[in-house]
């Protein structure tokens, strides 16, 4: 990887409470990468997500964003330094409209008009039912709500905890082919997925969490032919 990092992790440890999840994972994400970390149900993939906002806290190693430490920096002071996060299940706002939903995201509490704009062009249908309550959304329009949401802090990196989960074929292709668009527009792009095979076709580079602990790296095409993976993550085809 040729590229400055914007984000680095090395040699991190995690537990929730007495339970240890991560065990000296270090990973480096390259500024305008798309990057993966695939693995099965419980391997510490959200934890890894959720530990990089710092809670849970990161008990051992260093995490880097920018050129500059933020292992211990409290969650909103990691968020204004220009990450943002699509977490497990999206979290909308059911109650709330989609316009609603939207402006909570931005940094700043009030609208922000251009990235608004932004975010409108990259999902048209989040304009045409910005009046909608968010509740109502399919599970893939709450998807998109949820990315838009994170887009309003015009954030430098982007973390996605498993965007394709529960989705139909039709509706995976158009998320990433948005997460393409978004990486285009200069944003760089870290996400965690079951969906082995959709991640890593996206995915410049990849890597493989078991048990809370990195197995593999490699770029994504080398990841999609490597026997292992294929028989751990891809159902053996
Ligand atoms: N809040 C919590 N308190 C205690 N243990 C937790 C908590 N959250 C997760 N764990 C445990 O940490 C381990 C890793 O969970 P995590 O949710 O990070 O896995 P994951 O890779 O995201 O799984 P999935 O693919 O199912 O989303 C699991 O054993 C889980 O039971
Ligand atoms: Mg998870």
């Amino acid at each position: 990887m040729n590229r400055p990092a914007i984000l680095e992790l090395r040699g991190v440890d995690v537990a929730h409470g007495r339970t240890p999840v991560l065990h000296g994972v270090s990973l480096t994400v390259g500024r305008g990468e798309i990057v993966t970390l695939i693995g099965a149900n419980g391997a510490g993939k959200s934890t890894l997500l959720m530990a990089i906002f710092g809670l849970p806290s990161v008990s051992r190693g260093e995490v880097w964003f920018d050129g500059q430490p933020i292992t211990r920096l409290p969650t909103h002071r990691v968020a204004r330094l220009g990450l943002a996060q699509v977490p497990e299940g999206r979290r909308i706002f059911p109650g709330m409209t989609v316009l609603e939903n939207l402006v909570m995201g931005s940094m700043v509490g009030e609208k922000d008009e251009a990235a608004l704009a932004r975010i409108h062009a990259l999902f048209p249908l989040l304009r045409e039912r910005g009046g909608q309550r968010a509740g109502t959304l399919s599970g893939g329009e709450q998807q998109m709500l949820a990315i838009g949401r994170a887009l309003m802090s015009r954030p430098r990196l982007l973390l996605l905890d498993e965007p394709s989960l529960g989705l139909a074929p039709l509706m995976i292709r158009r998320i990433f082919q948005a997460l393409r668009e978004i990486v285009a527009e200069g944003t760089t792009l870290f996400l965690v997925e079951q969906n082995a095979n959709q991640a890593l076709r996206l995915a410049d580079r990849g890597y493989v969490l078991a048990n809370g602990r990195i197995v593999l790296e490699g770029s994504g095409l080398a990841l999609l032919a490597d026997p292992e993976v294929r028989r751990a993550y891809l159902g053996g085809h």
